[in-house]
């Protein structure tokens, strides 16, 4: 039996409780589709900070290397430890140290889900680029504290990183729709923002069967409001990303169901799965979170694990779930029935 080892990273608030309901979901998946799934989970989160004074180890990232994959819940507790600590020290290096450089986030609207758009058929696939780019943290601050003070913060794109990402987005757009629109803003930022567009230009020419198109940043987050059915790959730096993935999850009805896989096309590095959303403190004890961005962000690890059946099994559970109109709206059903719905249309 094939046997995949996960490194579990809860987190904090509903990370935990979310991450618990992947899992459930992961196991029966595992015994039904015939793999076998060892966890081993981190305590790794603000209140392990709060203890030890790091979000993780040292020799963290050497521990998690010699996983399959990695399954985070959230990261973060701002009444405690500052994001900028906690997110720094936890999430954002992993996505770096493992160059996990393609961050895939899918926009569609669930069966029964009801968005706050009149469309319902759309089917967006956004890539973002998760290693450089707006994220780079090239900078520093001088004359902290006085009215001199300068903050400098440099964005860095570099032709292998623009490179790699928009060739992962032309290689995604041939197993879909075949169109790739690149999202830059090359009319303001007339550096690396030309030299984004230029690469989509070259890379264009040895996709001559994917449709391209160039879109400015703000169009683009237009677009996905009046007319997100003309959309299938959407690719986008670290920020742009970043932005469009929350205006994603808005129009596929919320947060509660954007998942997410940051991936290591080389396999060079374990890949990390994990719902968009983030903590959520305000209904952390509430047991209110919606599992199902957090268990189609599992099935989309065991895509990637070379588990495309079981995957598809677990969305097409979600799917039926959602049918039945359990967990579409906030707060109406509990985590755990979801997960039990979700469970019940996997047995
Ligand atoms: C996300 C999150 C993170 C990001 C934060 C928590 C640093 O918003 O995964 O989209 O900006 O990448
Ligand atoms: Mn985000």
């Amino acid at each position: 039996m094939k046997t995949y080892s996960i490194a579990l990273i809860p987190g904090d608030g509903i990370g935990i409780a979310v991450a618990d309901a992947a899992w459930k979901v992961l196991e029966a998946a595992s015994r039904k589709w015939k793999f076998e799934l060892r966890a081993t989970s981190f305590p790794w989160s603000c209140a392990f900070y709060q203890q030890t004074g790091a979000m993780m180890p040292e020799d963290g990232i050497a521990t998690l290397r010699g996983f399959d994959a990695i399954l985070l819940g959230a990261v973060g507790w701002p009444a405690e430890v500052s994001d900028s600590v906690s997110l720094h020290g936890l999430l954002l290096p992993i996505r770096k140290a493992f160059v996990q450089y393609a961050n895939i986030r899918p926009h569609r609207l669930l069966p029964g889900v009801e968005g706050p758009l009149k469309s319902r058929d759309f089917d967006i696939l956004c890539i973002r680029e998760n290693t450089e780019g707006e994220y780079s943290g090239a900078g520093g601050r001088v004359h902290v504290g006085t009215p001199d003070e300068v903050a400098v913060e440099t964005s860095i794109f570099t032709r292998n990183g623009v490179e790699r990402i928009l060739r992962f987005g032309f290689e995604q757009a041939r197993l879909r729709r075949r169109k790739l629109a690149s999202v830059t803003k090359s009319n303001a930022q007339k550096f690396s923002m030309v030299f984004w567009d230029e690469i989509t230009d070259k890379l264009a020419s040895e996709y001559p069967d994917v449709e391209v198109k160039n879109y400015h940043i703000d169009a683009m987050a237009a677009r996905m409001v009046m007319a997100p059915e003309s959309l299938d790959v959407v690719v986008a730096s670290n920020l742009f990303g970043d932005i469009l993935t929350d205006l994603g999850a808005a129009i596929q009805g919320g947060l509660g169901f954007a998942a997410s896989a940051n991936i290591n096309p080389d396999r060079s590095a374990p890949s990390m799965f994990e719902p968009v959303h983030g903590s959520a403190p305000d209904i952390a004890h509430l047991g209110i979170a919606n599992p199902i961005a957090a268990i189609w962000s599992a099935a989309m690890m065991l895509d990637h694990l070379g588990e495309p059946a079981a995957a598809a099994d677990i969305i097409a559970s979600i799917e039926k779930a959602t049918t039945g109109g359990i967990g579409i709206k906030p707060g109406n059903n509990k985590t755990h029935e979801i997960t039990e719905a979700v469970l019940a249309a996997l047995a």
